[in-house]
């Protein structure tokens, strides 16, 4: 008998299951795979090993206008792959080993919930049944599969990939053809435009990158553009053949030789065949329907993670595992789903956190909104020959409280937090013009821009 079984072992998971065994809880994981979840075998991490490798190899391609003379610089595909998978190995033996010192029990088998008796929630996980007096499921999510005519095959034969595959493949294709110009689309078009691949990304809005803000985005293109990697816009695939996409657009059909596709447009949560029924778990639109305490429609049991289909990131999941045990304690703690980071790993990097000039119009927020050039950042300029990279401020006209930061340029992905923790704070802009921020840094341009908004 377990005080809490949490189905599923990635961030919301691992990180809910450490938590719950620190404060007392006997605490069991059920997990399928391997700890650590998409996020650790084939999300975050992989793809970030990749594209930093990529970096590197850009620098060295690049770094004449830096002066720096550099002669022979190569990709080696298959190393870059074979590190990745020793960084990932390290990783999920570290989250191993995290949870057994907190004394958290783990079950290495696919679990399903048989049902509720007075002691608690029953899960079979292999040939064995585990009773828990509380439940957290954090099942994840995975990769969409719309039915396009003859990407089921493509996926079955290996020309076709999701994010799983993809980050495995040891060759570098000639062509790769990108379904979904979002964040999984992107971040991979950016690691095989640098090492050689030709590139173009189908989406089927007007614009990349799904909900960033249109100005931020349209840079981001630009310097996509610029690298080389082709977009079509308005366009959606209808058809995968034996090597060929078809799209539409504008009315027409086209068809593109390929010799890779990646299929990125977007997650499903997983809430299928693990037995939600059994204990009459609500879900809409195939998501848990969780509030911001983390609780389901059954009490005794919680969801956390991609699951929830609120905000599928990571640093979500923890956050949402986190509040999901502070609250089966008795305590009262919640997710601020408004002041959420969200970064994307190109190369200029996004970040951003709250409202963006788009969705302060769409709200009918009263809001000032005011872009300030990067090159305000001598550190900036220094380290970025051609950059144009911004940071965009966003304030409620009322209180002057910044309300949305968003970002494109070098270090964008560690700086946001600090701009989350300004729109989580509900900061004013008078505030933050009283911090001191370090110099030379780009970080410095946030304070900048307070000064002229
Ligand atoms: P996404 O939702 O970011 O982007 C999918 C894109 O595909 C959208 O722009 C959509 O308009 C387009 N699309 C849909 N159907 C299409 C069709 N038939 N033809 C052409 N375009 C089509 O989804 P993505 O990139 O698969 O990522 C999934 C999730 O993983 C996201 O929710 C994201 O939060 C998470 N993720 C986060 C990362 C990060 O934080 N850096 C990195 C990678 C993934």
């Amino acid at each position: 008998m377990y005080d809490l079984i949490v189905l599923g072992g990635g961030p919301a998971g691992y990180n809910a299951a450490e938590r719950a065994a620190h404060s007392g809880m006997k605490t069991l994981v059920i997990e399928q795979r391997a700890l650590g979840g998409v996020c650790l075998n084939e999300g975050c991490i992989p793809t970030k090993t990749l594209l930093y490798s990529a970096k590197i190899y850009d620098y060295a391609k690049n770094s004449e206008q830096y002066g720096v003379k550099f002669t022979g610089a190569a990709i080696d595909h298959a190393a870059v792959v074979d590190r990745k998978e020793r960084v990932v190995k390290m990783l999920v033996t570290g989250v191993a080993s995290r949870l057994k010192k907190a004394g958290v029990e783990v079950v290495t088998e696919r679990g399903t919930i048989l049902g509720r008796s007075k002691d608690g929630f029953t899960v079979k996980a292999g040939a064995k049944e585990y009773t828990g007096k509380k439940l957290l499921i954090c099942t994840g999510s995975s990769a969409a599969v719309p039915p396009i005519p003859g990407l089921r095959e493509a996926l079955e034969s290996g020309f076709a990939m999701t994010n799983r595959e993809i980050l495995d493949l040891r060759r570098i294709p000639e062509h790769l053809v990108v379904i979904g110009g979002g964040v999984i689309g992107l971040e991979m078009a950016s690691y095989f435009n640098s090492v050689g691949s030709k590139v173009t990304v189908i989406e089927m809005l007007d614009h990349i990158a799904g909900a960033t803000d249109s100005e931020i985005s349209k840079i981001l293109y630009k310097n996509y553009v610029k690298k080389g990697v082709n977009f079509l816009l308005s366009a959606k695939v209808t058809a995968v053949g034996a090597n060929s996409v078809s799209y539409e657009a504008g009315g027409k059909t086209e068809t593109l030789g390929a010799d890779a596709v990646l299929v990125s447009i977007g997650r499903r949560p997983n809430t299928e065949g693990i037995g939600l029924e059994n204990i009459g778990v609500l879900t809409e639109r195939g998501a848990i329907v969780t509030d911001e305490y983390c609780r389901t429609s059954v009490s005794g049991v919680w969801a956390a993670g991609d699951v929830n289909g609120k905000s599928m990131l990571a640093h979500t999941a923890y956050r949402e595992g986190e509040v999901a045990v502070n609250n089966m304690r008795g305590g009262r703690d919640r997710v601020n789903y408004s002041s959420i980071p969200a970064v994307i790993y190109t190369n200029p990097e996004v970040a951003s956190v709250g409202e963006t000039g788009e969705s302060v119009k769409a709200k009918g927020i009263d809001a000032k909104v005011e872009s300030v050039t990067l090159k305000y950042s001598g550190r900036y300029v220094a380290e970025n020959e051609g950059g144009d990279g911004i940071v965009k401020l966003i304030v409620d006209t009322d209180h002057r409280r910044v309300i949305g930061v968003h970002m494109i340029g070098s270090y964008a992905s560690e700086i946001i937090y600090g701009a989350a923790m300004m729109v989580d704070r509900e900061m004013r802009v008078e505030q933050v013009q009283k911090l001191v921020f370090p110099h030379p840094t780009v970080c410095e341009v946030i304070r900048d821009a307070m000064f002229m908004i």
